[in-house]
This record gives structure tokens, C-alpha cells and sequence, in this order.
């Protein structure tokens, strides 16, 4: 599993930077989180007021009885749990809105960031992994960065108040007692350590049982008909035990900080308290400054465990929040050139381009240059595997050629605004995208369009076909990823969405692909029309829908290997005319 745990590229997010920018994400709260640390300071000094509630109940009724304790106390009582109360909830709700308010800013973040990320960024990582991170991580983050906080400033000032008591009370004792305070805090600082290191551990493989799981839920009618239950099953389980190692240590070194912090000042207070008990016993001390030191030096023990335990919470957050900053800094799309334009005329050329894929070993596409006119097709065809799906996805710059270059209305596409450059393409691709939402929606994809112009192409595309039959018809739901609905209705969705972007450049791979002959040729007809006016880029392994274009182009692992119409290359003899004598043998 460590392969998994390392696949996340480390950054350059130090611990100390991390906290830095986290200050950045308190700093629109200031307010708030002000609040909500003098709500904890209100808790603290209540608490630590019990020290001296002690010491009066101790002087008014051994010392010196007074009548009047029989009201006071009980009283003062009241009132310091009053005190505490509005404490507690004055803490828990303002830090509350703080952390939803940094959690909420984070998931905002990294999402839009994710969101801007280029294609190859999300070949190399799991969609799943990114999701643990997305809902658990930034969680976390919001929880070390409020509660965490304010426990510990609660703690810090519920511990300086209480030391405050003791001093006041006997200052040579309350020296003593302070002595192990150096060893508890090295101790403190050993734990912290452990706590970063299982923290980020821990999120590693949460991110894997995420990914498993979402992958496996994701197509449970694969893993039916091939019976990979018990292969997932076992990938399952040992993700999910090294989730649980993972935990264990964590847990196996919280649960012993505490003892031992514990016992160390136990071990002071014990002394101490032998030492003060004889200075009452020898007089030197007053019943009511030995209850009210006693008082003290039990209060001391909560604050104290609570200051051990709010590191696990805290370091992990920032275990967390690094991670989730290493998303945000990753470096987004290229912007592009300056050029933008409303619309291209459509003149598009390959020249002499050259790419591979980052993990790939040979070059996906080796010096291909093709012209495109305007307003013409080109077909690619070719063997599985030969680029053709490559070679369209560079020209919306989803990769980046190695060497050569792609032009566009004889401009490099490296100038042309990014944004303006996909304006100018529409793509149907091999897999349909369909979003959980309504056919209309899937169509539109969140533009406003005309009723009469969505109807239009919902037509062309033979979608109303279809919608005709479906309860809601158009706002019909199409499911997770389109499940409700047969491959060819996706696809003829997925050409609607195209048909309504009505760009100048059309990129249509293996578009009809799921389409029976009847249906396709209908479409082909729509898209016949279509195609009339704008450049077009048409895969297919079907030679009978390429046979139209104005030029076909062969490819042979990445290089273009023949050139020209359906009836030049017939003609020629070569590559194109043997695929299209295969498809057509009867
Ligand atoms: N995202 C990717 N990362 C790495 N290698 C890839 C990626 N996509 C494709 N490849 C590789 O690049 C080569 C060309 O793939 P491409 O998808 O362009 O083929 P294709 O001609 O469209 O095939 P098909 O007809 O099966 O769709 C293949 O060898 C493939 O393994
Ligand atoms: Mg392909």
C-alpha cells in the first residue's frame, strides 16, 4: 500500500508555512475567532477560580468561622458556573462558525483549483483520492483550526490561572510543582511529532478507501458479470486494515501520552502536596491556602490532558491543510496567448507535431502535419491505438504538443486565449460525459439557451426521439452518468450539446459509434448539414461515415501513413482500401 500512499507528489508546503497561511484563513474572522478565544478566557478563569472559592469556604470555616459562608459560597458557586456557561457557549458557537466558515472557503478552493487543472494532472491522480481530500481533509482542517485553538488556549490560560492561585498561596511550593514542567513539555513536543506523521498517514489511506470504494460502486455491473467481488473485496480490506494501522498508532501514542503526562505531574503534585501538608501541620500555612493550593493543584490535571490531547487534532489539520494547499498551488491550465477572438473562420493545421504522453514510453503521435481548409472534414482513420483520439485532443490544448505546432486561422493556438480557443470547438467524444441532471440540463450544460434553439438541436441529434416516450420528456432524469439511459440515447445527447455550442470547429470521435445503422443515418444527415459550414474532425472505425469527408487521413501508431478522398485512396491500393475491403468482405 505504500506505493498508494507515496503516489501523492510531496510539496513544498512547509509545516511553518502552513501555519502562516492558515492565519490567512482566520483573518477575515478576526472578529469571531476573538470572541470565541475570550469565551475560552472566560471558561479559564472560572475554572480557575474554584482555587480561590476554596480557600475562602477553607478560611471562613475552619480559620475563621463566619456565619455568612453559609450564603457566600453557595452563591459564588452559581455565579462561576454561570461565568462558565456563557464561556462554553460563547467558545463553541463562535469558533463553530469560524470553522464552518474556513471549511467552506477550503472546499471553495480547492475545487475551483481542481477544476482548472490541466488533462494530464488527472490521469496521474484518483478522482477518489481527491474526494478523501475535498470532504475528510479540509474537515479536519476546520477542527484544528477552531476547537483545537480554543481548547488549547483554554487550557493555556485555564493552567496559568490555576499557577497564578498557587503562587499566590505558597510561591516556594507552587516553584517546586513548576519544576516538571520542562519534562512535560518535552514530552508534549515528542508526541506532537508522532501525531504529524500518522495524521498524514492516515489521510493517504483514507484517500485509497475512497478511491476502492468509488471506483467499485461506480460499476456494479462489471464487478457483477465478472465476479470481482472477491478481488475487490481483498483490495478492499487492505486498504481499509492499513486505514486501521494507521489509526492504531495514532491511537496506541495518544493513548499513552496521556498516562504519562499524567503520572509526571502526578509525581510533582504528590510531593508538593506532602510538602504543604506539613507546612500546615507545622502552621506555616493556613487551612484555607492548603484547600485553596490543593484545589489548585487537582485543577491543574484537566487542563493539562487537555493540552496533550488537542495536539492530535491540531497536527493533523495541519497535516491536512497542507495537503489541501499542495492542491490549490498546483499549477493550473496555461491562460494562453492575449488573442481573442469571437469566432475563427476555421482553418486549422497540424504542423509537424510531435507528442507523447508523460507516462508514455513511445511518442502517441510522431511529426503529423495535415491542413485543414476551412469548412472541410477530415476523417482519421486507423487501428486502435494509432492516436486518433490524441491527435484531436490536442487541438483544445487538453496536452501540449512536444515539438511542432497547431494553427488556427494561421495562428499559433498558444496565442489565442485559452478560454476564446475552446469557445471555438465543439467535441463529441468516445466516452459521453452525462452529468446527474435532466436532458435538458445535460444539453444546455449550464448556458442559457432559447427554448426553440434546445428543441432545435434536440431534434437534429434524434433525442426527441426518444424524450417523447420518458415521463418529463426533456426534464427527464438521466441518472448517475447517464445510467437510465441506452448508450446511443447518450451519445445523441452528447451530439445535441455539440450541435447547440454551434462553434466553428467540430470534433466528432467515434460519435455515432453506439448508434444502430437507421439512427445513424439519420444523424448523419443532421450532422451532414451541420458539418456544411465548419471545419470538422471526424474519427470512426464505421469507413461508412467517413467516406463523405473531403479528406481522409490513415494513421499508423501516431504517423500519418496515406492521405486523400475515399476514392484516391480506393484507388491507391493501399492501407485504407484493405480496412475498407475488411468492413465490407460480404
Ligand atoms: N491519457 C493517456 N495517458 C497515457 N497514454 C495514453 C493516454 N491516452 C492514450 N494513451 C496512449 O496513446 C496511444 C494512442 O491512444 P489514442 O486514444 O489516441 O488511440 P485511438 O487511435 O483513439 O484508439 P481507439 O480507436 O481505440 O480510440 C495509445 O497507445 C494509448 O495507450
Ligand atoms: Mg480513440
Amino acid at each position: 500500500m505504500n506505493d498508494l500512499a507515496s503516489r501523492r507528489p510531496s510539496g513544498p508546503v512547509s509545516v511553518s508555512a502552513a501555519y502562516r497561511r492558515l492565519l490567512g484563513y482566520l483573518k477575515p474572522h478576526k472578529g469571531a475567532f476573538a470572541l470565541g478565544i475570550l469565551g475560552g478566557a472566560v471558561y479559564a478563569a472560572s475554572t480557575a477560580s474554584f482555587a480561590w472559592l476554596a480557600k475562602r469556604f477553607g478560611d471562613g470555616t475552619f480559620t475563621h468561622p463566619n456565619p455568612r459562608m453559609v450564603l457566600l459560597i453557595p452563591i459564588a458557586l452559581v455565579i462561576i458556573f454561570i461565568g462558565r456557561g456563557i464561556g462554553s457557549f460563547t467558545q463553541t458557537y463562535f469558533m463553530g462558525y469560524v470553522g464552518r466558515s474556513i471549511v467552506k472557503r477550503l472546499r471553495s478552493e480547492v475545487f475551483r483549483s481542481v477544476l482548472d487543472l490541466p488533462a494530464s494532472f488527472f490521469d496521474r491522480t484518483s478522482t477518489g483520492a481527491l474526494l478523501s481530500r475535498l470532504t475528510y481533509n479540509s474537515e479536519q482542517v476546520g477542527h484544528a483550526c477552531t476547537s483545537s485553538v480554543v481548547i488549547m488556549v483554554r487550557a493555556a490560560l485555564t493552567v496559568v490561572g490555576v499557577i497564578f492561585w498557587m503562587f499566590w498561596f505558597n510561591w516556594q511550593l507552587a516553584l517546586i510543582s513548576l519544576a516538571t514542567g520542562p519534562l512535560a513539555g518535552w514530552l508534549v513536543s515528542v508526541v506532537n511529532q508522532r501525531f504529524r506523521r500518522y495524521g498524514r498517514r492516515i489521510q493517504d489511506s483514507m484517500g485509497d478507501v475512497t478511491r476502492i470504494a468509488k471506483e467499485s460502486f461506480e460499476a456494479p455491473r462489471l464487478v457483477k458479470v465478472y465476479e470481482a467481488q472477491p478481488h475487490l473485496r481483498a483490495q478492499f480490506e487492505s486498504v481499509n486494515e492499513h486505514n486501521r494501522r494507521s489509526f492504531m498508532r495514532l491511537i496506541l501514542t495518544r493513548g499513552l501520552a496521556n498516562p504519562i503526562v499524567q503520572l509526571v505531574t502526578a509525581l510533582g503534585g504528590a510531593v508538593v502536596l506532602g510538602m504543604a501538608i506539613r507546612d500546615t501541620v507545622d502552621g506555616q500555612m493556613s487551612p484555607g491556602d492548603l484547600l485553596g493550593f490543593f484545589t489548585a493543584l487537582t485543577s491543574i490535571a484537566q487542563p493539562l490532558r487537555e493540552l496533550v490531547g488537542v495536539s492530535d487534532p491540531l497536527q493533523q489539520g495541519i497535516a491536512a491543510a497542507e495537503s489541501l494547499f499542495e492542491l490549490i498551488d498546483e499549477p493550473g491550465e496555461p491562460r494562453g496567448g492575449g488573442y481573442t477572438t469571437g469566432r475563427v473562420r476555421g482553418d486549422v493545421e497540424f504542423r509537424n507535431v510531435t507528442f507523447s504522453y508523460p507516462q508514455g514510453k513511445a511518442a502517441a503521435l510522431r511529426n503529423v502535419s495535415l491542413a485543414v481548409p476551412a469548412g472541410s472534414s477530415l476523417a482519421i482513420v486507423g487501428r486502435s491505438g494509432s492516436g486518433k483520439s490524441t491527435l484531436v485532443s490536442l487541438l483544445p490544448r487538453f496536452y501540449e504538443p512536444d515539438t511542432g505546432a497547431i494553427l488556427i486561422d494561421g495562428r499559433d493556438i498558444r496565442e489565442y486565449e485559452l478560454a476564446s480557443l475552446r469557445q471555438q470547438i465543439a467535441v463529441v467524444s468516445q466516452d459521453v460525459t452525462l452529468f446527474d441532471d435532466t436532458i435538458r440540463n445535460n444539453i444546455a450544460f449550464g448556458r442559457e439557451v432559447p427554448e426553440s434553439d434546445l428543441l432545435r438541436v434536440a431534434e437534429a441529434a434524434h433525442v426527441l426521439e426518444f424524450t417523447a416516450d420518458l415521463p418529463g420528456g426533456l426534464d427527464a432524469m438521466v441518472g448517475e452518468g447517464g445510467v437510465l439511459l441506452s448508450g446511443g440515447q447518450r451519445q445523441r445527447i452528447s451530439i445535441a450539446r455539440a450541435l447547440l455550442k454551434n462553434a466553428p470547429i467540430l470534433i466528432l470521435d467515434e460519435a455515432t459509434s453506439a448508434l444502430d445503422t437507421e439512427s445513424e443515418r439519420h444523424i448523419q444527415a443532421a450532422l451532414a448539414q451541420l458539418v456544411r459550414n465548419r471545419t470538422t474532425f471526424v474519427v470512426a472505425h464505421r469507413l461508412s461515415t467517413v467516406e463523405q469527408a473531403d479528406r481522409i487521413v490513415v494513421l499508423g501508431a501516431g504517423e500519418p501513413v496515406e492521405s486523400g478522398t475515399h476514392a484516391q485512396l480506393l484507388a491507391r491500393e493501399g492501407r485504407y482500401a484493405q480496412l475498407y475491403r475488411m468492413q465490407f468482405a460480404d
